[in-house]
């Protein structure tokens, strides 16, 4: 809306309110002539929506503009009859309150086609469902089946409505059309037996003979030719060009079924038009005083077999009235005159009524039908296509009862306009200062108070006996309400006006002008009589509908029918009442001009309808208080670059930020005021002023601001992107959490969806764990703690992979260290955890020999011949007597072990004879071998000691293979000294290494403590 203020030169205000001379009906006109050119047929007055007829397609109505105007703010795009439905679905939807769109404009102005845009609106914006596609398509074709009946070609609309129609569309909780209901007004049955030169009757007629099938016409006695119809060919126009009565026929054919009409429906109610027809095509003969009689009687027998009723019996109430004296029944005949009219009667009759039940069949077939799961209350919006103000050269009953409907409305229009005008202020914290304006109470009032009013004294003629006629009901007008400010006659009047008018006429001044009204046929009309005896053999038609339509009831009721003025007051009443229950919304219809030609904009017919429309009144009662009115946020929005404070951005509240920037721009204090949420602009000039100086500032923002608006446009879209990001990362970790927490619970069941998640990631874990930290060497017995559900895997993969690095590693052995792992075998058999400084020879590889050639004597050597020398150690031997400690080197070859000083041979053993070793526990080198005593070469066991004992004893036990006779000992070792003398050794552990005589005798050794012990 804002935006189109720049070029409101152009294509002049979107918005009436925004005039700065709103008084001047000039000013308004060309508002409207400047729109109209550019093809822009909405505008507004505020919240009301002022269309033009285009009389061409204009490209506005399409899929995409339903979605541009779907869910928008009313002001943020062009006017459009969409934006008011769907303000009106939405205050519904939001506000929980019934609405209501009025549509009201001359015969042409496009109300039909406002409700019928209205409508496919919501049909497709609206949710469906199966249930409501159904409601839908009813709904839609609705319309052609009631235009076929209720509209005709007029000469000023090719398809002009000729009853008034209000429809309830009914939705649901979920805002999906579920139904609806329509009520109709005061049908224009005259149009069934005459039409006005260049008119036509209903379009159903022309469209049964031009499209029923040749069957069908058949069975209806019908011919294909509409010429020979007394009741079609008074307008003298068959033909339409803009019709196509054809390929109509076959619409509306195809939506009496979707509405749900069965073939015996629709033959039923055919059977009933093709008897209109015929019944126009009865002619009577006789003397203009004498008694009429029918001369065509083809026509009473299609009649007699098409209504279900008996020939003769027909016959004769066409030709007689029936009248009651004296509780007598007598029969008297007609004279031409009034065989005429009582044809005519019942035929208007028994296409009025045939209407009414038409219109009740379709609220069937659009019932909300409520099932225990639907839920009863459906919101309601409804839709009033009713006919406008009505001023023509000659204005009659029918035009009375129209306009008086539009008193009625234009009174509601005012009522409702003000109080929400004034409940906005209210809501705004606005003082309220009253608005004044022409109430039409007045004239509503001149029109149907009881006993006083207009209608009553028609009724009164209409009802009382003796000679009523027109001229009796305006004579008694001016009697009763001559002296009434909107009322005048012929008689009344004064000498100017009286030139304008003919003796037979009333003068209404209505709110929008002054009507005359020509009392000819008022009393017919109000009266709307249909003889006793034709009411009779309608009653007792086989005719389905007519039955419904004529009910034997009605013949036993001896009050008088409603007139027809009553019966359309109550129905209007009763429309108020509904329409005061709701929230309305109004479109208001122009007709640009009589030749229903595009692109003509006839002044002076719009400035007549303006006027009566109370365009300008509407104007006038909107721009009392304030021309202009927006939220904080929005205006703010708009103008923020015009103030340093407020521009780039406004920090603070939104009033103060408002408040700053029009103090800025200089508004004065009588222009605007600030409400809760809202400014308010008094006048329009102001507005334009900070629009144009906004124009400028444009210009001077120039490059910088569309760098910006790009640089804000990438950026935006990043940041979208980004948030994207962001959003679904959130989401899958949320799922991921939530399918952790699920699979936690159930983590012990079997493996199940809810925990198998869980469960991968779980052994997934271990394995990824297992995977960085298995064991690095054989030795290395470390592996991780499985979880419960893998406790097996995990002992086999330990298994597994423990036998694959000792088979990895026994393969890098090489014959060497092969041989040194043997020795440490055999150390390990021997000493492990019996000797205290066995763990520390662990580690220490063992030598192939201690001594090398050149440390052992030769000569040794020598006498050592052809023996293989396999290890050499320098040892400490004690005395077997004293116990002295001296140095030897002992030697070990293939058959013995040899004890050596320097270059003589001491001691040689044979490991034949070698009968033991015995070692402490404790950590000290001290050893003994034990030989036989017997053998006398042997003097005695030797006790050494030697550096490297673990290494020196496997040695001695691998060559000697002695290893199962290696003795440890605890506490002491008792060794044989020769000639059957034994010495003991006593073991203790001490600080350190000591040995020597103790005084016992015995050889003492302190071995030193280990920290491993
Ligand atoms: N928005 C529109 N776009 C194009 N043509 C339109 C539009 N509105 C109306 N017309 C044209 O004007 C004709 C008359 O419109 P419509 O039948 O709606 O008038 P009306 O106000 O209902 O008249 P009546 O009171 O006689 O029923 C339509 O048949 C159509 O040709
Ligand atoms: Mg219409």
């Amino acid at each position: 809306m804002e935006s189109a203020l720049t070029a409101r030169d152009r294509v002049g205000v979107q918005d009436f309110v925004l005039l700065e001379n709103h008084t001047s009906e000039a000013a308004f006109i060309e508002n409207l002539r400047k729109r109209f050119k550019e093809n822009l047929i909405y505008t507004y007055i505020g919240s009301v929506l002022v269309s033009v007829n285009p009389y061409k397609d204009l490209e506005i109505y399409t899929k995409n503009h339903m979605e541009r105007y779907r869910g928008i703010n009313f002001y943020e795009v062009s006017p459009h009859i969409y934006a008011v439905s769907d303000n009106s679905y939405r205050s519904m939807r939001t506000e929980r309150k019934d609405q209501c769109i009025l549509i009201s404009g001359e015969s042409g102005a496009g109300k039909t086609e406002a409700s019928k845009k209205i409508l496919q609106y919501y049909a497709v914006t609206c949710p469906a469902s199966d249930q409501v596609e159904t409601v839908k398509d009813r709904l839609l074709q609705s319309n052609p089946v009631l235009e076929a009946f209720g509209n005709a070609k007029t000469l000023r609309n090719d398809n002009s409505s000729r009853f008034g129609k209000y429809m309830d569309i009914q939705f649901d909780f979920k805002g999906a059309p579920v139904g609806g209901h329509i009520l109709n007004y005061l049908l224009e049955k005259s149009r069934v037996v005459h039409q006005n030169h260049g008119e036509r009757n209903f379009h159903i007629f022309y469209q049964l003979i031009e499209g029923g099938e040749e069957d069908l016409l058949r069975r209806l006695g019908l011919e294909r030719n509409p010429q020979q119809y007394q009741y079609l060919v008074k307008g003298n126009c068959p033909k339409v060009s803009s019709i196509n009565d054809r390929s109509d026929w076959k619409v509306v054919r195809k939506a009496l079924s979707v509405i749900g009409f069965s073939e015996d429906e629709v033959e039923e109610l055919l059977n009933i038009i093709a008897s209109v027809l015929h019944l126009g095509n009865i002619q009577y003969g006789g003397e203009d005083s004498g008694n009429a009689y029918i001369t065509t009687d083809t026509q009473i027998k299609y009649l007699a077999r098409l209504l279900g009723v008996d020939g003769s019996v027909l016959k004769e109430a066409l030709t007689h009235k029936k009248i009651i004296a004296k509780g007598e029944e007598l029969k008297s005949p007609l004279n031409l005159e009034q065989a005429s009219s009582a044809r005519d009667a019942l035929s208007k009759a028994v296409y009025g009524r045939t209407f009414t039940w038409l219109v009740n069949k379709i609220n069937v077939s659009l019932a909300y039908k409520v099932t225990p799961h639907t839920y009863k209350n459906a919101s309601v919006i409804g839709l009033l296509d009713i006919y406008g103000f009505e001023v023509f050269q000659h204005n009659s009953f029918e035009q009375f009862c129209i306009n008086y409907c539009n008193e009625k409305l234009q009174q509601l229009f005012i009522e409702l306009t003000l109080k929400s005008e004034q409940d906005e202020y209210e809501a705004e914290g606005i003082t309220w200062e009253p608005v004044q304006y022409f109430n039409n109470k007045i004239i509503c009032d001149l029109v149907e108070e009881k006993f006083k009013g207009i209608i009553s004294i028609l009724d009164e003629e209409c009802l009382r006996p003796g000679d009523a006629s027109d001229i009796t009901f305006l004579e008694k007008l001016e009697n009763t309400v001559g002296g009434h400010a909107h009322l005048t006659t012929h008689k009344l009047t004064d000498g100017k006006t009286r030139k304008v008018m003919g003796r037979e006429e009333f003068r209404l001044l209505h709110y929008a002008g002054e009507v005359n009204y020509n009392v000819n046929g008022f009393l017919d009309k109000n009266n709307d009589l249909l003889f006793r005896n034709l009411k009779e053999v309608m009653c007792m038609s086989d005719n389905k509908i007519l039955t419904q339509c004529f009910d034997r009831a009605e013949l036993k009721d001896s009050r008088r029918p409603e007139t027809a003025a009553t019966q359309f007051k109550t129905s209007l009443a009763k429309l108020m009442e509904i329409l005061m229950s709701k929230e309305p919304s109004y479109v208001r219809c122009i007709k640009p001009n009589d030749a229903k030609q595009a692109g003509r904009f006839d002044e002076v017919l719009i400035r007549h309808q303006v006027k009566y429309l109370g365009l300008m009144e509407n104007l006038r009662v909107r721009r009392a208080g304030f021309a202009y009115r927006r939220h904080y946020e929005t205006f703010l929005q708009r103008y923020k670059s015009l103030c340093p404070e407020t521009w780039p951005s406004w920090q603070g509240k939104l009033a103060d930020g408002v408040s700053t920037l029009v103090k800025h721009l200089g508004y004065k204090p009588e222009e605007y005021k600030l409400g809760r949420s809202k400014i308010f602009i008094r006048f329009p000039k102001t507005l334009f002023a900070t629009e144009d100086a906004l124009e400028t500032r444009k210009h001077s923002l120039g490059e910088r601001e569309s760098h910006v608006s790009h640089a804000v446009v990438v950026q935006a879209w990043w940041k979208g992107i980004l948030a994207c990001r962001r959003a679904r990362r959130r989401r899958e970790a949320a799922n991921t959490i939530r399918r952790f927490i699920k699979g936690f619970i159930y983590r012990h069941n079997e493996r199940c969806p809810e925990n198998e998640y869980f469960l991968d990631y779980v052994r997934y874990s271990f394995l990824m764990k297992l995977r960085r930290n298995l064991p690095k060497t054989v030795l290395d017995k470390s592996w991780p703690t499985p979880p419960t559900a893998l406790i097996e895997a995990s002992e086999r993969l330990r298994k597994l992979y423990m036998q694959n690095m000792v088979w990895g590693y026994c393969k890098r052995i090489n014959p060497e260290w092969k041989h040194q792992l043997e020795q440490k075998m055999v150390a390990s058999e021997i000493f492990k955890n019996k000797k205290d400084n066995y763990p520390q020879s662990v580690p220490k590889l063992f030598v192939g020999t201690r001594l090398n050639g050149e440390e052992i004597n030769p000569k040794v050597l020598q006498s050592l011949g052809s023996e293989k020398m396999k290890y050499a150690v320098p040892v400490t031997k004690y005395d077997r007597k004293g116990y002295k400690a001296r140095p030897r080197q002992l030697l070990l070859t293939s058959n013995s072990a040899v004890i050596v000083e320097e270059a003589k041979l001491k001691q040689r053993i044979d490991y034949a004879a070698l009968k033991g070793i015995s070692v402490s526990s404790l950590s000290d080198g001290v050893f003994v071998l034990h030989v036989p005593t017997e053998d006398k070469k042997q003097k005695g066991d030797v006790v050494l000691q030697s550096d490297h004992i673990i290494e020196t004893l496997t040695k001695v036990a691998i060559c000697a293979d002695k290893v199962n006779s290696i003795n440890i000992n605890q506490g002491s070792i008792t060794f044989t000294m020769g000639q059957g003398r034994e010495g003991i050794i006593d073991f203790t552990s001490g600080s350190e290494l000591l040995v020597a005589k103790a005084k016992n005798g015995h050889l003492s050794v302190t071995a030193p403590r280990l920290n491993s012990r």
